[in-house]
């Protein structure tokens, strides 16, 4: 029997209640498919900071480490909020980000059919979209140095710094155009380089490697049309690559495409090869959503699609996979639908419905 190994970080807030089912479909296409899988359980974010003081403890990190891939919840919440606190839940994300490696965050938004009504944008807009946000997420805005406060001369002051080498760009922008030939071939590549210096390197790097893809359409974007493009015109992107920060505006704003937050998936891509493929680190894009946490309401649907993601692109599990993306569409088509979504079930309802499909398949022999 195949056994895989996954660093399991629920966090705070609706993370566990979404990991928690996340994991028992996972567990139940390995019963289906004939694999393991060895859940590493560790803290992270705050939950970490109340157990250990640190939002990433060394344990954690470690587990991970040690791991094929790692399902990770949300990290967040309003006890850990105060802006003087000397740690951070979100710190955690970006020390994962960033010691292992995951310079790729794809995040998949699909117009799915049946959820024209939950949408804000008109079906005749919205249908057949079809959107890989591609956001690189070890460089940027989020890491850049110098970083920080200060007060010089009696001046108070904080600075963030943008910047990328060719490199980081290079190995980004080169897995979009990779993405976009298995997609559509279409590669859209969003900057701001009316202003910023990065951002035309960022555009004479994409321009110096489109030559070894000949068969994907490359254009260039700014963001703040691009921002407005997305809702009003999504179809006409296949492949988005961007900075980090535009990336993770871009993504939560690309969610209204599909109808919620609750819906969009991630996977977080390093170059570590695993057994069965590379290695990832899996997410909603959606954070720990505080106001409902805790009330058994929270919309799995995002993290398992995510754990669908980690079976393909790290374990080498497709045909699970492809299980777990058929439940999840099942649950879309003619399920019980939680909150975000207009309807009322509770996410153990939603988990029912996902084990039967799983188990079960529509039109597969009893
Ligand atoms: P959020 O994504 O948690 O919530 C935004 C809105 O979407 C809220 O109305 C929430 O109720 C709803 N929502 C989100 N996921 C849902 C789900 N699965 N089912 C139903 N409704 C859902 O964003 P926020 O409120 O800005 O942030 C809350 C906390 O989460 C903050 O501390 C933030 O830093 C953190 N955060 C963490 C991550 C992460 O861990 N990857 C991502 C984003 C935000
Ligand atoms: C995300 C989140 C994180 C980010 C936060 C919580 C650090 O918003 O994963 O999109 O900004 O990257
Ligand atoms: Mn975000």
């Amino acid at each position: 029997m195949i056994q895989h190994r996954v660093a399991y970080l629920p966090g705070d807030g609706i993370g566990p209640e979404v990991c928690a089912v996340a994991r028992r479909c996972t567990d139940a296409a390995g019963e289906r498919f004939g694999f393991t899988v060895t859940w590493d359980d560790q803290v992270v974010g705050g939950a970490a900071i109340d157990a250990t003081g640190r939002p990433l403890p060394a344990a954690t990190l470690e587990a991970c480490r040690a791991a094929d891939a790692v399902l990770l919840g949300a990290v967040g919440g309003p006890s850990w909020d105060d802006p003087s606190a000397a740690v951070r839940p979100e710190d955690a994300l970006l020390g994962l980000r960033s010691a292992l490696e995951l310079f790729a965050n794809l995040r998949p938004v699909r117009a799915h059919h049946a959820l024209a009504a939950a949408s804000p944008l008109r079906p005749e807009v919205r249908h057949g979209a079809d959107v890989m946000i591609v956001r690189e997420l070890t460089g940027g805005l989020y890491f850049g140095q110098p970083q920080g406060r200060s007060t010089e001369n009696g001046i108070e002051s904080a600075v963030d710094t943008l910047r990328y080498t060719r490199l980081e760009i290079e190995r980004i922008v080169e897995l979009a155009f990779g993405l976009a030939e298995q997609r559509r071939g279409q590669l859209t590549s969003v900057d701001k380089a009316n202003v910023l210096a990065s951002s035309r390197l960022w555009r004479e790097v994409v321009d110096d490697l489109r030559g070894r893809h000949p068969d994907v359409t490359v254009e260039h974007a700014l963001v703040d049309s691009t921002a407005y493009l997305i809702l009003t015109d999504p179809r006409r992107f296949d492949v988005i690559v961007t900075e980090n920060l535009f990336g993770d505006i871009l993504s939560d704003e690309a969610a209204a495409i599909a109808g919620s937050l609750g819906l969009l998936p991630s996977a977080s891509l390093g170059t570590r090869a695993t057994e069965n493929g590379r290695f990832g680190m899996y997410e909603p894009v959606h954070g720990s959503a505080p106001q409902i946490a805790g009330q058994g309401v929270a919309n799995p649907l995002a993290t398992v699609a995510s754990a669908a993601m980690m079976l393909r692109l790290s374990l080498g599990e497709t045909d699970a996979a492809g299980a777990l993306d058929a439940a999840v569409d099942a649950a879309i088509d003619r399920g019980p639908r939680s909150g975000d979504l207009g309807g009322s079930a509770t996410t153990a309802q939603i988990e029912e419905f996902l084990l039967a499909a799983i188990a079960a398949p529509v039109g597969a022999p009893a």
